[in-house]
């Protein structure tokens, strides 16, 4: 049963990202959608030469970081997103690249959809696990994704914590835009214990801040962005 707060987060965050989705084009933007983030960029070669290559991409949107293993491999990408819009432009965008028959969308949450057991050789969740409901989901979400890759495949998180958000004109404190927010040293030490024993091949904490459209205001937001790419 959700409470008001995490009502009030999916309805904004579903007007933002319909408005992001509807105005802009996918690798074809001055937004964040205008190419797949550096660090996919850099997994795509390490496990290209796997067999029967599955990925499952979380909170895809509209296929920033799904398209692209796409076209670079022989694969099949199974991609969420709670969002309707997401998913159909998602589907619209595996079109126009040529990859519709690698891409499945789902329309679902990432806390209810199931990851069966060593069946993914990449899972990527980028600026996604943060809207799962609570903590307790998102550590079960990590164990889940933890148990869903194979042998020698890679996990991709991307997550924001610790997020402050004030409004840009009036400096007034606003409640962040995000279900989980954990503190950065916290978020590391979860991490670190259901991942602790994988080779670690990226593990960063960067500092980040800029304005965000919500609703009718202009939000200053800072965070404390949390990579770690790990190997099974
Ligand atoms: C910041 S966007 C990132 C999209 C994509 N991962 C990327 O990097 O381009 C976050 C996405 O997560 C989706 N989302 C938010 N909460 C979700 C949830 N609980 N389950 C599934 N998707 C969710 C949103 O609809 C949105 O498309």
């Amino acid at each position: 049963m959700f409470d008001a707060r995490i009502d009030r987060i999916r309805e904004s965050e579903k007007r933002s990202h319909t408005k992001i989705y509807t105005d802009e084009s996918l690798y074809s933007s001055d937004s964040w959608l205008r190419k797949p983030i550096k660090t996919v960029r850099e997994i795509v070669p390490l496990i290209s030469h796997r067999e029967d290559l599955r990925i499952l991409d979380l909170g895809c949107g509209v296929g920033r970081n799904s398209i692209f293993p796409a076209q670079e491999m022989d694969c099949c990408v199974d991609c969420v997103d709670i969002l309707d819009i997401a998913i159909d432009k998602l589907m619209d965008n595996a079109r126009e690249y040529g990859v519709a028959d690698k891409i499945n969308g789902f329309v679902d949450t990432i806390e209810h959809y199931p990851i069966s057991k060593d069946s993914y050789d990449l899972i990527l969740a980028v600026s996604a696990l943060e809207h799962v409901e609570d903590e307790d989901a998102f550590r079960n979400k990590l164990l889940e994704i933890r148990d869903g890759i194979k042998d020698k495949g890679i996990v991709c998180l991307i997550v924001n914590s610790e997020v402050k958000e004030k409004d840009n004109a009036t400096g007034e404190e606003l409640e962040p835009q995000f279900e989980v927010n954990i503190p950065t040293p916290k978020m590391q030490e979860i991490i670190a214990e259901v991942f602790g024993y994988w080779a670690a091949i990226k593990e960063t904490v960067v500092p980040q801040e800029y304005d965000i459209p919500r609703d009718d205001i202009v939000s200053h937001l800072t965070t404390n962005v949390v990579t770690y790419v790990g190997q099974k």
